[in-house]
């Protein structure tokens, strides 16, 4: 498989609301025993309350963990917030920001996003940032504009910021629905992203797809310039198909 410039490929695992201790110590195990035989580099963004479990399981590992969201503030009176800092001392490489489900489900804004970035950066931590249109904006022809819209704050936050981070392309009509979009249509907002990056000065920032990424559809994907990896999320539930997306 043809890799892009020089950007390595990173498939990360998105758990969502899903695990148990006793579900995540196999996963966690079956993960870290293929570890060596995986082609690219691979992370798993665990619930908050698994992120102590997660650390220990895989320390020594190749394999990187994280959260799947990060406050936007240092510390104070945010209940229910986790602070990047605090990730930082379980070890976390990532923090998603923006995921679609935040942003619908919590009303997260662009520029709450972007804070939240930012915030995960002052500690060290690689955000991944996530963008995507919904249907009815696909529908109305609007999905590069929405992209944009969604950008624009983060990458206010300049260069230097930017290219600590990842990226996630994740279109909303496609996660958890089984309905992939085309190599081509995920290639066309990952070339716009790209250009993006690029008139920033941060053309190698990774960009992942995300959205019902499965082992039958990955090197389809990836077999495309401007994708460099992917976002799992209920297939990373499964180490064997999750690790199949990671072989190739
Ligand atoms: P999915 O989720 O792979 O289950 O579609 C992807 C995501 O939401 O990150």
């Amino acid at each position: 498989m043809t890799q892009t410039a020089n950007r390595a490929r990173l498939v990360l695992g998105n758990w969502k609301m899903h695990g148990s201790l006793a579900d995540n110590a196999a996963l966690l195990d079956a993960l870290r025993a293929a570890d060596a035989a995986s082609h690219c580099q691979i992370g798993v963004c665990v619930p908050f309350p698994y992120l102590a479990q997660t650390a220990q399981a895989l320390a020594g590992s190749a394999i990187t963990w994280g959260a799947q969201d990060v406050s936007a503030q240092a510390k104070g009176a945010f209940t229910g917030e986790v602070s990047a800092s605090m990730l930082k001392e379980f070890g976390c490489r990532w923090a998603l920001a923006g995921h679609s489900e935040r942003r619908t489900l919590h009303g997260e804004s662009d520029q709450l996003v972007a804070d939240k970035a930012r915030a995960a950066l002052e500690q060290g931590l690689t955000p991944v940032v996530c963008v995507g249109e919904s249907l009815e904006q696909r529908e109305s022809g609007d999905t590069l504009a929405v992209i944009e819209r969604q950008l624009a704050p983060v990458l206010a936050l300049g260069r230097e910021a930017v290219a600590a981070m990842v990226l996630a392309y994740e279109p909303v009509w496609a996660i958890g629905t089984g309905r992939t979009a085309t190599p081509e249509q995920a290639q066309e907002v990952h070339a716009a992203i790209r250009a993006a990056l690029t008139k920033l000065g941060a053309p190698q920032v990774q960009v992942l797809y995300g959205g019902s990424v499965k082992a039958a559809n990955a090197a389809t994907l990836f077999a495309m310039a401007d994708i460099d990896g992917a976002l799992v999320g209920g297939a990373s539930l499964v180490a064997e198909e999750f690790l199949r997306i990671a072989a190739n």
